[in-house]
């Protein structure tokens, strides 16, 4: 009897290598029968994840990702104690699908992305920034609720870490040492944890680079809004000059210290990305950098933003109504320096309750019956009562 079984299965892996031979030839429907067969009657547990997880890979990459995301998501869900190869690549796709369609889908355990505040303090005065709504003391993250978090996300696959709020994380004493114990945590999951963090760049000097770098940050996003002279007007308090020449010195050293994973994203933001000023900005930095990406600035009444034509423009009063469909968001969850939780960014006081991290651990806060209640409200448009979604930028008209 185990004989037979023993010789099915080697039948099965040899009809896995029969199917994948015939979706590399593109006969696409006999390559799926044949995994979805096997997949169905296989008593070996990897074979089964393995044809599983290469169905979700063809409705990938047929463009049916619902599909796909169903595919895979019982293998991303399968017990972390015998979660194999397989099960561990379903849920990289599963946090990076519901990252893109967030509440459209069925929320995965665990948030794809955790976002935590270092600081909220700020050495800049951004014209544009959400941060002068900001009503809540200023604070530092402390270091036991920062490894609390650094612990919990590093156990998850597929869990990506951001560095960052409404602060500037650089000004935290700690956050060097920040960012050598996620190097030495991050291993803990078979899929490493990935952690960056977005900076304005006036801090980076050569000497903080190097420590950075060689505690094993490589993600590095610096949020630099315009050239010389336009720079200096949207974010006040910073100086074009030093920034890029910190930037230039982050990517020297790098290279000096034989670093060749270092991934530089330059992001700016911009009211038309097809301005002769947008198009400056990509020419000059295009090629320096791993990424230069031009992000539509939100436009906050009471702020102000740079222009196309290069001037500070004023938001003047908006008109207020509640957003008529589903916002988008709920795909991360956002940690406060003094641990509550919050439900996007534009929960900058942390008003739509969600606990505190002393009290309840991610996980708890992703999967609480809060959270469930916010996931229903926010699917059903249903915004009364919800200040922070009835001042959000994005429901302006
Ligand atoms: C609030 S900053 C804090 C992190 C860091 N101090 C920095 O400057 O990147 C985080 C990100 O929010 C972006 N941001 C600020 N105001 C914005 C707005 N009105 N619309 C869209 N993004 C905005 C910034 O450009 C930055 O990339």
């Amino acid at each position: 009897m185990t004989q037979a079984l023993d010789h099915d299965v080697a039948g099965d892996w040899g009809v896995h290598q029969q199917a994948t031979r015939l979706l590399e030839s593109g006969a696409i429907q006999e390559g799926v029968r044949l995994l979805g067969d096997v997949a169905d009657r296989t008593t070996d547990g990897l074979l089964r994840s393995m044809c599983t997880y290469n169905l979700g890979e063809v409705l990938e990459s047929l463009g049916q990702i619902d599909e796909a995301y169903q595919t895979y998501y019982p293998l991303a869900h399968a017990s972390p104690t015998t979660r194999n190869e397989f099960d561990h690549r379903a849920r990289v796709r599963v946090m990076d699908i519901f990252s893109t369609r967030a509440l459209r889908v069925t929320p995965p355990d665990f948030p794809p992305k955790v976002q935590i505040e270092i600081t909220n303090r700020c050495n800049l005065r951004c014209v544009m920034c959400t941060r002068h709504q900001m009503q809540r003391p200023l604070g530092d993250l402390g270091w036991e609720t920062f490894q609390r978090i650094a612990d919990e996300c590093s156990a998850e696959t597929g869990c990506v870490l951001s560095l960052y709020f409404l602060g500037e994380s650089l000004l935290h004493a700690n956050f060097d040492q920040m960012v050598r114990y996620l190097e030495r945590v991050r291993h803990r999951s078979p899929v490493p944890l990935v952690y960056g963090l977005q900076t304005n760049g006036t801090l980076l000097t050569r000497r903080r680079a190097r420590v950075l770098l060689a505690s094993g940050l490589r993600e590095i996003g610096i949020s630099l809004d315009g050239l010389s002279g336009d720079l200096e007007r949207v974010r006040p308090g910073a100086s074009y000059e030093v920034i890029e020449r910190n930037v230039l010195g982050l990517l020297e050293t790098a290279g000096e210290m034989g670093i060749d994973d270092l991934l530089v994203d330059i992001c700016k933001l911009c009211d038309d990305p097809h301005s002769a000023e947008a198009r400056r900005f990509v020419e000059h930095w295009q090629g320096k950098v791993r990424n230069v990406h031009l992000m539509h600035i939100t436009k906050v009444e009471g702020l102000s933003y740079l222009g196309a034509d290069g001037s500070i423009q004023p938001v003047g009063p908006k008109q207020h109504s509640p957003p008529r469909a589903y916002c988008g968001e709920g795909s991360r969850l956002l940690i406060h320096w003094n641990g509550d939780f919050a439900f996007c960014c534009s929960d900058i006081d942390g008003e739509l309750k969600l606990g505190n991290i002393r009290d309840r651990s991610i996980r708890e806060a992703w999967n609480s019956s809060e959270m469930e209640d916010l996931r229903g409200r926010m699917l059903a448009a249903d915004y009364a009562g919800l200040s922070a979604c009835l001042r959000c930028p994005h429901s302006y008209s």
